[in-house]
């Protein structure tokens, strides 16, 4: 089973990702934790190049075909693998976060980027998607809070650095997304306490397990 988390920045899914991971291996199954970007040794490389909030002059066409490097090499040398190994690939992050960043954030072409994805997934579609939602202004602020803590906001901030209005866009893309893909897509009310918030989305992935 392929199981991507979604949602804007700030939405906590970096914080489930490993505690939803380990309530699947007391289940007894072999789990594959990864994220885009970055799930590859590639990249890794691509990276700081994608999150650096130095790197302003980074058009939204060079971006876009560096997300599609990035899950290009992620799909056909990690994720199916792992699939094929019969293990369930838990992903922070996938081809959605495309529609709704470069597609609806960017204002990039959706049936371009579709087709783009189409390519660089080779086919493979997640087989359950948790959308982690919440206000934008709730979110980012939680982000900017966790660069502050972590140092990291030059080196990973580039897009909690964009204005509120970019994020609602995002946020809307993803709602539109799990209206149109209503049978993958599940949402988690991503504004609420944390224990909260891992009971609803373990309750969603063993739905999908059981079902
Ligand atoms: P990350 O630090 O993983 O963000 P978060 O912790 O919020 O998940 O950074 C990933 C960033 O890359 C995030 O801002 C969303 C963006 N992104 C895209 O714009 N397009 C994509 O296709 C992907 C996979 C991510």
């Amino acid at each position: 089973m392929f199981i991507t988390l979604e949602g804007i920045e700030g939405a906590g899914k970096s914080t489930q990702l490993p505690r939803l991971c380990c309530w699947l291996e007391g289940l007894g199954l072999s789990v594959l934790v990864s994220r885009e970007p970055g799930g590859s040794p590639l990249g890794c490389q691509l990276r700081p190049l994608l999150l650096d909030a130095r790197n302003r002059d980074l058009t939204p066409e060079s971006e876009l075909f560096l997300y599609m490097a990035d899950r290009a090499q992620h799909v056909r040398r990690v994720i199916m693998p792992a699939l094929a190994a019969g293990k369930v690939v838990l992903c922070d992050r996938f081809a959605d976060s495309t529609v709704a960043y470069q597609g609806f954030g960017r204002g990039v072409d959706l049936e371009q980027l579709a087709a783009m994805n189409q390519l660089a997934q080779a086919g493979l579609s997640p087989d359950l998607t948790l959308l982690f939602d919440l206000e934008p202004e709730v979110g980012l602020a939680r982000a900017r809070a966790r660069n502050a803590h972590t140092g990291l906001g030059e080196a990973e901030g580039r897009f909690e650095a964009l204005e509120l209005d970019f994020h609602r866009r995002v946020r809307q893309g993803y709602l539109e997304l799990a209206r149109r893909q209503a049978w993958r897509y599940r949402i988690v009310d991503a504004a609420r306490e944390p224990d909260a918030v891992f009971e609803q989305a373990r309750a969603f992935i063993a739905a999908a397990l059981a079902g």
